[in-house]
């Protein structure tokens, strides 16, 4: 199933207005098995993860165990499925693509350069999101336009031209403070590490706590200039 520009540009037209669970139901019920959200376990994803889940106890959910990641997101991938009786996809990056790449680059190559970091992204996100794609018409996404100035110009609904997959993010609008109130006022579990001043979590060694009042985003590759912040997931 392919769109063209002008069917994107009415489907944005549509919903633009529309609560982000009127937009789920919308593409929940037409794509079926076909749609999934990308879940990092962030708390826009888990607000995702509530709200998909109010509308179908089947939604699918995945998410790309990169192998580094925090364990408190492993601790809250544990605590989402057992709250909600549900099996998430997990996906991991392929094992001997994986041990080539460290013996050739090292076990932390992604401090030396911007392209190490996304040869790292490639062998632990990207190659596994290709596997995770199979089978999908459309992926749903917990992008914001004001978490960073590489996403201010994201659409609610996109063509994914990279995969041939319609991309929905359905809190495109939302601010970090309707995230919370609805992470609150439904009692949907969250990383810990955001009580420790993590606003942003992503892999171990590639995320820092901020302090009160910095961006958002700049505990993620720190050491990178703001505009190479992003992981090659939502590359356009
Ligand atoms: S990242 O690209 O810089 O890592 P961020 O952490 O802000 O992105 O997440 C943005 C969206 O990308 C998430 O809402 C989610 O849809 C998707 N995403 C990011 N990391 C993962 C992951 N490990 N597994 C699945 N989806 C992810
Ligand atoms: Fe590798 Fe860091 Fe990318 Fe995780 S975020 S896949 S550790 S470079």
């Amino acid at each position: 199933m392919s769109y063209t520009i002008e069917e994107i540009e009415e489907l944005n037209r549509r919903f633009e207005r529309e609560e982000p669970d009127v937009v789920l139901r919308y593409f929940m019920e037409k794509h079926g098995s076909k749609i999934a959200l990308s879940s990092s376990l962030s708390i826009e994803d888990q607000t995702l993860t509530d709200m998909m889940l109010k509308i179908d106890q089947q939604a699918r959910i995945f998410t790309l165990d990169t192998g580094r990641l925090f364990p408190e997101t492993y601790q809250l991938i544990d605590k989402t499925t057992q709250r909600y009786n549900i099996k998430m996809e997990v996906f991991c990056p392929q094992a001997e693509a994986l041990q080539r790449f460290v013996y050739e680059q090292g076990i932390n190559p992604f401090y030396d350069s911007v392209e190490k970091r996304h040869a790292c992204c490639q062998v632990r996100k990207l190659e596994p999101l290709s596997r995770a794609f199979q089978g999908l018409e459309a992926w749903i996404c917990g992008l914001r336009q004001a978490q960073s100035i590489t996403r201010s110009d994201m659409k609610l609904v996109e063509w994914d031209d990279r995969h041939g997959l319609l991309k929905i993010n359905p809190l495109i609008h939302w601010s970090e403070e309707q995230v919370w109130a609805y992470i609150k006022s439904n009692h949907v579990p969250y990383n810990k590490l955001h009580n420790e001043g993590f606003p942003s979590i992503g892999c171990e060694p590639c995320t820092r706590a901020v302090k009160p009042g910095e961006d958002i985003r700049s505990g993620r590759w720190w050491w990178e200039s703001p505009e190479h912040r992003e992981c090659g997931l939502h590359r356009r």
